[in-house]
C-alpha cells in the first residue's frame, strides 16, 4: 500500500470508477452486427454513422451534421469549410487544450491567443475584441470542462467584426445554455469522442451545424473534395479522407441513451464536492493571506463566512446544464503545488494540475502564432487542480474522500 501524506494510512484506497465504463447490452449488440455486416467503413451502405450524426445534430438543435476521426480534425475541417485559410487569424482561448489551436495552424491560419475570464476561464469576451485586427476569420470559444463559454457576449463580438465562430464542444456533449444545446450556438461545432470524453470510441469526433451551404462545404473538406451530389472521382476541390467508422459509431449511438443520466450522476457529484470543500478549515499555518495576487486573479472566496482555501471554479453566466467533463478546483492559499499533487495521489485522490497558459507551450511559441497577454490563464496554470471525470462517476464518498484529502494535504 502507499503511503500517504504524513505515512499513515491514504484516505481512498479503493479504486475510482474506470472509464471508459463496461459496454452494455445495446453497445455490445451494435457493435456486433456492425462486424458481422462487413460494413466497416462510412462509405458501404450501413447507417451507424449517419443515425450518430443526425442524433447528434438533432440534440444540438441544428439539422446538420457530419462524423469525423476526431475533433482535432473536425476543428480543422469546420475552419476551412467556413472558409478559414492562409493569412487569416482565429482567436483562440488561453486556457485549453492545445489542439483547439493546432486545428487552425493545421488549416493554414494564425491562432490569437486571448486570456480567459479570471472567473469562470472560458474565452473573455472583453478580451476577444480586443484580439481582433483586420485579418481574424473566426473565433473558437471552448465549452471548458463541460460548461458553456458564454456565447451571447461572444457571439455578438463577432457579429459585431463579421467573424465566424466554431464552438470546441470536445469536453460538452449535453450541455445547454441558457436552455440551449451547445454545439448549435455558433457556425459550427465540434465534439470529441477521445478516450477521456463524456461519450467515447477510443477516438473520434462530430461537427454539426446549422446553414446547408456550409454543410456542403464542410462535408467536402471530410470527403476528399467531393460534393454531396457529384461524381464519386469528381473532386471538384481539396479534401481528406476524414471520416468516422461504423464501427466507431455502434459505440456510441447507444451511449446517447445513457448519457443524460450520467452527466445528472456527475452533477450530483460535483454539488456533493462543492459541499464537502466548505467544510475544509483554512489550513493552521496559514496566515489569513490569500495567494499573492498577480491582475486578473480573483478575491479568495469566502463560503458563508468563512473563508475556504478550496472552492469549485464557479461556471459562465448562463450555464443552464454543465456536462461536468471535469470538477475545476480553485486553490486561495499559498502552496506547493507539486507537493500537494504528489501528497493528493499518496492520499489515493490524485489529481491533474491542469493547462499550463498555452501561449507557453512550445508549439505554439515555436509557430505562427500570436499571444495576448494571458494573466487570467497564467494564475488558473498555478491555482487550479482538476478532478477528472472517471472519478465523478464514483459514490457520494468519493466527494468526501476528495475534501478529507485535501483538507489532511493543506495541514500537513
Ligand atoms: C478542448 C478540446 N479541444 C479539442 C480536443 C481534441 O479532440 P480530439 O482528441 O478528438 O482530437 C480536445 C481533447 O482531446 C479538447 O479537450
Amino acid at each position: 500500500m502507499t503511503l500517504a501524506v504524513n505515512g499513515g494510512t491514504p484516505v481512498r484506497t479503493a479504486p475510482w470508477p474506470s472509464w471508459p465504463p463496461p459496454l452494455n447490452e445495446a453497445q455490445r449488440e451494435l457493435v456486433t452486427a456492425v462486424l458481422e455486416s462487413g460494413r466497416w467503413g462510412a462509405t458501404q451502405g450501413g447507417s451507424a454513422c449517419a443515425d450518430l450524426t443526425a442524433a447528434f445534430a438533432r440534440r444540438s438543435g441544428v439539422p446538420y451534421g457530419i462524423a469525423v476521426g476526431n475533433a482535432t480534425l473536425g476543428l480543422f475541417a469546420a475552419l476551412r469549410g467556413l472558409g478559414v485559410g492562409p493569412g487569416d487569424e482565429v482567436i483562440v482561448p488561453a486556457y485549453t487544450f492545445v489542439a483547439t489551436a493546432t486545428a487552425v495552424l493545421l488549416a493554414g491560419a494564425t491562432p490569437v491567443i486571448a486570456d480567459v475570464d479570471p472567473v469562470d476561464l472560458h474565452l473573455s469576451a472583453s478580451a476577444t475584441e480586443a484580439a481582433v485586427t483586420p485579418r481574424t476569420a473566426a473565433i473558437i470559444p471552448v465549452h471548458l470542462a463541460g460548461s458553456p463559454a458564454d456565447m451571447d457576449a461572444l457571439n455578438a463580438v463577432a457579429a459585431r467584426h463579421g467573424l465566424a465562430v466554431v464552438e470546441d464542444a470536445a469536453q460538452a456533449h449535453g450541455a445547454t445554455y441558457r436552455g440551449r444545446p451547445i454545439g448549435g450556438l455558433g457556425d459550427a461545432g465540434v465534439y470529441s469522442f477521445q478516450s477521456s470524453k463524456a461519450m467515447t470510441a477510443g477516438e473520434g469526433g462530430l461537427i454539426v451545424c446549422r446553414d446547408q451551404a456550409v454543410h456542403a462545404a464542410i462535408w467536402s473538406v471530410c470527403n476528399l473534395g467531393r460534393t454531396l451530389d457529384g461524381a464519386w472521382y469528381g473532386h471538384p476541390s481539396v479534401g481528406w479522407n476524414l471520416r468516422l467508422t461504423e464501427i466507431q459509431a455502434a459505440l456510441l449511438l447507444p451511449w446517447l441513451d445513457r448519457l443524460d443520466e450520467e452527466i445528472d450522476h456527475r452533477n450530483a457529484f460535483a454539488a456533493a464536492v462543492e459541499r464537502e470543500l466548505a467544510s475544509i478549515p483554512m489550513p493552521a499555518s496559514h496566515d489569513g493571506t490569500a495567494l499573492p495576487r498577480s491582475p486578473g486573479t480573483v478575491a479568495p472566496a469566502t463560503v458563508g463566512t468563512t473563508m475556504a482555501p478550496v472552492t469549485l471554479v464557479p461556471q459562465p453566466p448562463g450555464t443552464t446544464r454543465d456536462s461536468r467533463h471535469l470538477l475545476m478546483l480553485r486553490l486561495h492559499v499559498p502552496f506547493d503545488r507539486s507537493f500537494l499533487l504528489t501528497a493528493m495521489e499518496a492520499e489515493g485522490v490524485p489529481l491533474d494540475g491542469g493547462y499550463p497558459p498555452l501561449g507557453t507551450m512550445p508549439a505554439l511559441t515555436e509557430a505562427d502564432a500570436r499571444a495576448e497577454p494571458c494573466p487570467a490563464a497564467e494564475a488558473a496554470s498555478r491555482e487550479v487542480l482538476w478532478v477528472r471525470q472517471p472519478m465523478l462517476m464514483d459514490s457520494p464518498a468519493g466527494a468526501a474522500h476528495i475534501a478529507e484529502a485535501l483538507a489532511k494535504v493543506l495541514a500537513a
